[in-house]
């Protein structure tokens, strides 16, 4: 018997709902095909967005959406994606693909996206070749209500009121494919750009800075010291790589079981990161004003094969189902500091949580985790424990790589939790079964709230159990209620090898 404890006595930080952000590039099938097919396709659209896509994001209540890289982002001169679509100019996205870019998805159509999924956008600047004048006109140019160059240019494009634009980051990845500067560069350049994102009526920015890569401690520890009371937010990118160096990434569906663990190593390892990373920003902010912000997340494997290696098309098993359970019950742990993440990427690019082709549509694993963990968004983390042991024992990491190395020897545990309370008072409470074969009984000791009106959802299936356009529901929840017993003042159940289970009380 493994104890499961909750406290709902123990109210701690509210689950930014933001937590279960998404993040949608210009990169493969993402933007195009993926969510805009354009006012001229066969395919079902309300002005050009596939309808079946926007439905099945709703359906998870996505509450942020952040747009348009990714590396493209700081490649992108927001000017060629406004006006007549016909005239818009072409470019070469030369990060993904060398595909050429025909701009037909801009400002515009990703804010009326934003409006059709009722989430908040958050749009990333260009700071690694744009210029701050270019950064400032958009800024004006979405959020001016009044007379100006750039809201008459808006108004000229058909949109004469402005829209509402809370979140802005200046720059992505600048330690990388952002522009390759070092933190103390960054940090003077942020601080210079970010003074001309203004502030228009009362449309307040909250404005972000490109933060770490995993874990380069040494760039959170420049960005708080140098420009941290210009930040409201500061990223943080960590993705969980298959097989053995990023040059020799494993294959989604076909994998051994010490694959298995070493994929659910490198995604728990995004514990420790937050908290050095929180640990850097405590020190410079003790009342937590600045978010950590975890802007791009997930599992990432070798494409398919036969599909365009620049175009990050990757298959979703159970294995990345839990990845995402995992992830998003950290999240919820540190939600005192993690005010949002965004899982990368929404449609058709790694851990993506729908895939299409043509004019079908399939929801992936971890869309369904997203789905069963809506009831965190915004509700408030409280205390909770599981009684750990070693899932793998100890097993060994394919060989070789950094990540790899760094984590050998980390056990990974058998279960893994998280719980909240909702407003109108339901304890929601997830719970990741990570071993690959082993079922384990559960006494749950619910403290503070009344163990009644249970209802219960599992998701679970083979390692590489997968959804495709021949089964797209091979992997889906369902309902697992009558495999819950009342025990004294709490439950009892029993749950399964690979499995994603969530409990609402
Ligand atoms: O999500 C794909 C890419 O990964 C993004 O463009 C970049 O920011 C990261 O390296």
């Amino acid at each position: 018997m493994s104890k499961l404890v909750v406290n709902a006595y123990q109210r701690q930080s509210k689950i930014d709902r933001n937590i279960y952000g998404h993040f949608s590039e210009h990169l493969g099938r993402c933007i195009y095909n993926g969510i805009y097919v354009g006012q001229g396709s066969p395919i079902p659209n309300t002005n050009g967005i596939r309808n079946d896509v926007a439905q099945a994001l709703r359906r998870i209540r996505v509450p942020v959406l952040r747009w348009p890289g990714g590396c493209f982002a700081d490649e992108y001169h927001w000017k060629d994606g406004i006006g007549p679509v016909e005239k818009r100019k072409k470019m070469v996205n030369t990060h993904w693909g060398g595909v050429v870019e025909d701009n037909s998805f801009g400002t515009h159509e990703f804010l009326e996206l934003c409006r059709q999924l009722d989430c908040e956008p958050y749009v990333n600047g260009n700071l690694g070749s744009g210029s701050v004048q270019e950064m400032q006109e958009w800024v004006e140019y979405m959020t001016f209500d009044g007379d100006s160059p750039m809201a008459r240019l808006r108004s000229e494009n058909g949109a004469s009121k402005p829209w509402r634009l809370k979140y802005f980051a200046m720059g992505n990845e600048n330690w990388g494919c952002g522009g390759n500067m070092t933190a103390e560069h960054y940090a003077d350049e942020y601080r210079r750009y970010q003074t001309y994102v203004r502030n228009y009526g009362d449309n307040k920015i909250y404005k972000i800075a490109c933060g770490a890569n995993v874990a380069d401690y040494h760039w959170t520890e420049v960005l708080m010291r140098d420009a941290g009371r210009f930040i409201d937010g500061l990223t943080l990118h960590h993705y969980s790589f298959s097989g053995t160096t990023f040059a020799r990434k494993g294959s989604a569906t076909d994998f051994a079981v010490d694959e298995w663990y070493s994929l659910l190593r490198k995604a728990l390892y995004m514990d420790e990161l937050i908290q050095i990373h929180k640990g850097i920003m405590q020190r410079y902010d003790p009342r937590g004003r600045v978010g950590l912000l975890v802007d791009e997340w997930g599992a990432w494997h070798a494409v398919e094969p036969g599909t365009n290696p620049g175009f990050l098309y990757q298959q979703n098993t159970v294995r990345d189902a839990l990845v995402a359970a995992v992830t998003l019950n950290i999240f919820n742990k540190h939600s005192d500091r993690v005010r949002m993440a965004n899982i990368a990427q929404t449609v058709n690019v790694l851990q993506a949580v729908i895939l299409t082709e043509g004019e079908k549509m399939l929801l992936t694993p971890t869309y369904h985790v997203f789905d069963l963990y809506q009831d965190h968004q915004g509700a408030t983390l409280v205390g909770s424990y599981v009684e750990q042991e070693s899932a793998d024992d100890g097993a060994a990491s394919p060989a070789d790589g950094e990540t790899n190395a760094a984590l050998s020897g980390t056990i990974v545990p058998n279960l893994h939790e998280s719980a909240s309370v909702a407003e109108d008072g339901t304890l929601t409470i997830t719970l990741a079964n990570l071993a690959h074969e082993k079922a384990y009984d559960i006494d749950a000791v619910i403290v503070g709230h009344a163990a009644r009106d249970v209802s219960a959802a599992i998701l679970t299936g083979g390692m590489a159990a997968y959804n495709d356009f021949d089964a797209p529901e091979r992997v889906a929840p369902a309902d697992y209620t009558s495999e819950i017993r009342r025990a004294g003042e709490g439950l009892a159940f029993k749950i399964p090898p690979r499995s994603v289970l969530r409990l609402r009380l």
